[in-house]
């Protein structure tokens, strides 16, 4: 891997990272085909990471389908796909040194995963030193980890551009997500509900309420009244710090996180408030 990247550099070619945990789908598609479109060698990385799941988490039934995220990544122009081994990544088996994703691991979804996001710091910082990446980018609909890598590209001075990409969804709204996979029919239905609140809060601040708890109150009652829908948080929370407001102003995020049956689900908007 390193090889292909000095080989690419030496050419004057600059090279993109798209890291993933594989099991593709169309949100992976596109933001693979647009890193592509920004970057003359373009490597994509497929590794389940064992350090960003917690002890009860989905680790071991996670989707693993080499081989066809194979095809689908040389569909979207992927010059390099890098799929190490756990014993390559974590010779000594769990890390022994690790990156800590600072005070925005903490929030959200680290109060509810703890170590989960300097699992994820570790990896991608990992990934990015082994590829020696000019860019890399990563989605949207993981808006809280976006933020982390790029706070932890700037705090240890890495040398790399953080590409940030729209939140693909199906026709009906549902972010695509690999945990997709684990829902019934039903379940998925139920799920819809989460995409729903959260455009129910942006229209209820579109509509002039500025006072976030009466957005939020009003909002969760959407996810919380469906039957087997369990909210962990919803939060209307700054875009830059992720700290809840009391009143809704600047640029905010507004992010959900429920279990749907045994599936755990995230999804956020983000909008600018005057
Ligand atoms: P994974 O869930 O496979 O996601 C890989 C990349 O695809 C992430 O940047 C994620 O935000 C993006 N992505 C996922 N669903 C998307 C959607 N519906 N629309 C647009 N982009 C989407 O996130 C991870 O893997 C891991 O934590 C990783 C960064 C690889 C570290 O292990």
């Amino acid at each position: 891997m390193r090889e292909v990247s000095a080989v690419a550099r030496a050419t004057g070619r600059t090279v993109g990272l798209v890291p993933t945990m594989g099991a593709f789908h169309r949100g992976h598609v596109e933001l693979m085909t647009a890193a592509g479109r920004q970057s003359d060698v373009l490597v994509t990385t497929i590794f389940v990471n064992p350090l960003q799941f917690g002890p009860d988490e989905d680790y071991d039934r996670y989707p693993r389908q080499l081989e066809a995220d194979a095809e689908v990544a040389a569909g979207c122009g992927v010059d390099y796909l890098f799929c190490p081994a756990v014993a390559e990544m974590y010779p000594a088996g769990a890390a022994d040194v690790l990156v800590k994703a600072g005070h925005l691991g903490d929030l959200l979804c680290g109060a509810r995963r703890p170590g989960h996001f300097n699992g994820v710091a570790t990896v991608v910082v990992k990934l990015l030193n082994i590829v020696a990446a000019d860019a890399a980018f990563f989605g949207c609909k993981d808006y809280q980890q976006l933020l982390i890598i790029r706070n932890v590209a700037d705090a240890l001075d890495m040398n790399v551009e953080i590409h940030d990409f729209e939140t693909v969804r199906d026709s009906d709204g549902l972010a695509l997500s690999s945990r997709n996979l684990y829902l019934t029919d039903e379940e998925r239905a139920r799920a819809l509900n989460i995409y729903k609140a959260l455009c129910l809060a942006s229209d209820i601040i579109i509509g002039g309420e500025r006072d976030a708890e009466i957005v939020r109150r009003k909002a969760r009652e959407v996810v919380e009244h469906e039957h087997g829908v369990d909210v962990e948080y919803f939060v209307i929370c700054s875009a830059l710090t992720l700290r809840e407001l009391a009143h809704v102003r600047g640029s905010i995020l507004i992010a959900c996180a429920a279990r749907v049956g045994a599936t755990r689900l995230i999804d956020n908007v983000r909008m600018s408030v005057e």
